[in-house]
């Protein structure tokens, strides 16, 4: 209704400003507009109190006599009602404007060109290498990738990037373990479930031994230094892991622009060292290099162990600043959980300290923690699930329902992942991202109710229909008179690129996901409602233009999300 807003609002202030000249902004006029609770009172609303105070009369009056002559294209007609302008919008506006906007622009209706020009960089899944991928990662992969789709769609020039978690101690735990209780044929042949499984029997001997602890301490070291023994093994647990999460990536369909994680900085961070302590920013604590930030209110922020290494804010300061030389990015996120919030207040604090203007435009989106049937997650005792495993069953279980239901379809088993992954989607950004998600495997496969698969359905449903009867592009004819149904499906069709927008301000998809529920909510209702085609002329073509609308805005909002269109189910 943004179009029709619009219309209205200049029409309403040319009439106010000839009452009483500079009476109102058009910002302000922006603000007086609501959308009625219910249809019965109009489509949009404009609230006079405010002009109360300026023309010296009571709201009502002033509703009363703007409504007065009022004539715009958009409107049918309006009502004054206890200081409010009821605007009811005409159906030659819907059908020509707004449904005719929709279908002409087809895959680019809901588009705005706010990031036009712009470049954002979007740091996301970055999972740990040689630890499994789990559901705990499901929420910076399927948040991430929605927000890198939603900012393209409003023109942004996005890279994503896969700051892998492949630097650290770790690995010198790793390679420990390996050596003691590996073999080259066990993790070839089990990939990072062996290398997982290693690693935790290095806690277990380590809390017998704790000379165990020195010596990954070494190993580390000799990566660091470039030994080639111990680089080789750190490539191959490397690949290991790249290959098994590209098998998750691929079944998402997410790729990244750039995989440089954590060791890509080993040789830039020197330079960061060096420039902290040219601006004397650097302070010791016993042995070790560290950044205060007690004026701000937060730890303080560690640079340097006390035996030299560096740490993951010191990767990050250095990622920060290569990215901004490379990308001259107008803003970077990391999508990460709510865990993690200090250290990125921490480490854009430091580069605003180092002098780096620039370090308001790096955004944390965090996003809540999750837990598993009421428990703490936890990859050490196995409270976990992987994503592998529930993608697997999802799909699998999707496949059950689609024997039963249709057993004829043809290409079930890709369809049946589709589905089955849509639902874990779905289900992960259909709630506002920073609220906590207890993951119950069953709610997450449900394909019942408000579900990832209940939007895939309504699109196959929109496409049954248009195969079945050709979607003529000319114009819609003149004279259509609309039903309550038909209406309201328009109505919630126009709000598509206001959705967009809003999610993109708040880097919030459930916007969309719950903005497609409502669009196929009201299309499954216009369509038991309204027979399509068994009509004939004129009402034939208007609903099969609706039918093609809902399709249209649908499709683009399950792109955004990251879920894929499926025209059969
Ligand atoms: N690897 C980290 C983890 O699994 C996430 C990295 C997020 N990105 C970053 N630049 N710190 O927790």
């Amino acid at each position: 209704m943004k179009k029709a807003e619009a219309l209205i609002s200049s029409v309403l202030f040319e009439k106010i400003n000839t009452i009483a000249p500079d009476a109102v902004t058009k910002a302000d006029m922006e603000s007086m507009f609501t959308v009625p609770p219910d249809a019965e009172m109009g489509d949009l609303a404009f609230a006079c109190f405010k002009l109360s105070k300026v023309l010296r009369k009571a709201p009502q009056m002033i509703a009363q006599s703007l409504c007065g002559d009022f004539s715009c294209d958009a409107v049918e007609r309006c009502e004054a009602v206890a200081g409010y302008i009821n605007f009811y919008i005409s159906d030659s506006f819907r059908t020509d404007v707004i449904l005719g906007d929709i279908l002409s622009r087809g895959e680019e209706y809901g588009k705005i060109d706010i990031g036009k020009g712009k470049t954002m960089v979007i740091d996301y899944s970055s999972p740990n290498i040689a630890k499994p991928f789990h559901i705990g990662h499901l929420g910076t992969t399927a948040i991430g990738n929605s927000i890198k789709r939603i900012y393209s769609f409003c023109g942004y020039d996005c890279i994503g990037i896969n700051h892998l978690g492949d630097w650290g101690t770790q690995f010198g735990r790793l390679i420990v373990a390996y050596k003691k209780w590996g073999s080259k044929e066990a993790v070839e042949q089990l990939g990072v479930k062996e290398l997982a499984r290693i690693y935790k029997d290095f806690y277990v001997e380590a809390e017998k031994d704790p000379s165990l602890n020195d010596m990954a301490k070494a190993e580390f070291t000799k990566i660091e230094q470039g030994d080639k023994e111990a680089l080789e093994l750190w490539h191959w647990f490397k690949d290991i892991s790249l290959n098994e999460f590209m098998k998750t990536y691929n079944r998402l369909g997410i790729s990244f622009e750039s995989y440089n994680g954590e060791s890509f900085y080993n040789d830039k961070m020197d330079r960061v060292v060096n420039e902290l302590t040219q601006k004397g920013l650097l302070k010791e604590s016993d042995g070790a290099m560290l950044v205060d930030l007690e004026e701000y209110g937060m730890a303080p922020c560690l640079i340097l162990k006390n035996d030299g290494s560096t740490l993951y804010a010191t990767r990050d300061i250095s990622a920060a600043i290569y990215r901004k030389e490379n990308y001259n990015f107008d803003k970077c996120i990391y999508v990460t959980d709510a865990g993690q919030s200090l250290h990125f207040a921490q480490f854009f604090k430091v580069i605003g300290l180092m002098g780096y203007d620039w370090n308001d435009k790096l955004v944390h989106v965090p996003y809540g923690k999750i837990s598993i049937n009421g428990e703490k997650l936890a990859t050490r005792t196995g409270n976990v699930v992987l994503l592998e495993e529930l993608f697997d069953d999802a799909s699998k279980r999707a496949l059950a329902i689609i024997e039963q239901k249709n057993p004829d379809l043809e290409n079930k088993e890709y369809i049946a992942e589709k589905v089955g992954i849509g639902a874990v989607i779905f289900n992960q950004l259909s709630s506002g991202r920073i609220k906590d998600i207890n993951f119950v495997w069953e709610e997450a496969l449900s394909f019942e109710g408000n579900t990832g698969p209940y939007v895939q359905y309504t699109y196959a449903r929109t496409c049954s229909v248009l195969s079945k009867t050709e979607c003529e592009d000319k114009k819609l004819p003149d004279g259509l008179v609309l039903n309550e149904d038909e209406k309201a499906l328009i109505s919630i069709l126009s709000k598509f690129p206001v959705k967009v927008e809003q999610a993109h301000d708040d880097y919030e998809p459930s916007y969309i996901s719950r903005y497609l529920l409502d669009v196929c909510a009201a299309y499954n209702r216009f369509y038991h409602n309204c027979p399509i085609l068994k009509e004939e002329g004129d009402v034939k073509a208007l609903r099969v233009a609706l039918t093609k609308a809902a399709n249209t805005v649908i499709g683009n909002g399950l792109w955004l999300i990251g879920l894929e269109k499926t025209p059969r189910i």
